[in-house]
């Protein structure tokens, strides 16, 4: 039942969830970057407010997953969903609380028009791109490209 002790539910993110992220991802990289995710919570609310969400589990927010709908952006016109960052608290996982999270953001890209959702994952992060790929998404024909900035150049010629 939402809200009881023993109770799990899924919420749009607000503000005030700001120093539960902050302590989520602390345990889980062992980082205290407050003002990172002041800057992004910030940035996610003010571009598509209702898309973002929490878990909470016995009235705590043990959760968070942080995304936006976009159009226009790489030459896609057709609106998609992205899905940014996100992090359950260690004692919290195996619960369904991801996939629920991811299903609430979804519904929201559909209502607003997306066909698809995409993301970026590191393949070398078995554990995220594990559970991506239990969500059902998959390789994309889009291919994200790189250079690094500071490394010594390289011969082009
Ligand atoms: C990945 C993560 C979000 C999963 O959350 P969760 O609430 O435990 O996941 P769920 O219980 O909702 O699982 C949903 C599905 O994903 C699968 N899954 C979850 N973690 C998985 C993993 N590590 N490998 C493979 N599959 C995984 C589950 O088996 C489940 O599939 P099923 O429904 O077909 O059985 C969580 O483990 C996490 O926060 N990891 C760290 C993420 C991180 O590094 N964030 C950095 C800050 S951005």
């Amino acid at each position: 039942m939402p809200g009881t002790e023993t109770g799990t539910r899924i919420r749009p993110l607000d503000e005030l969830d700001i120093d539960a992220i902050v302590r989520i991802d602390e345990r889980i990289s062992g980082i205290y970057r407050p003002e990172i995710w002041e800057q992004r919570v910030g940035f996610y609310l003010r571009r598509d407010p209702g898309a973002s969400q929490v878990a909470e589990a016995g009235g705590k927010v043990v959760g968070f997953m942080l995304g936006d709908l976009r159009a226009g952006e790489f030459g896609l016109e057709e609106p998609s969903g992205w899905i940014e960052r996100f992090g359950i608290d260690p004692d919290q996982r195996g619960k369904d609380l991801g996939r629920q999270m991811f299903a609430a953001m979804v519904a929201h890209f559909q209502a607003g028009g997306a066909r698809s959702v995409r993301t970026l994952v590191d393949r070398k992060d078995e554990g995220v791109a594990g559970f991506l790929r239990a969500l059902g998404l998959s390789p994309s024909p889009l291919e994200a490209l790189e250079m690094r900035l500071d490394a010594k150049p390289t011969e082009s010629r």
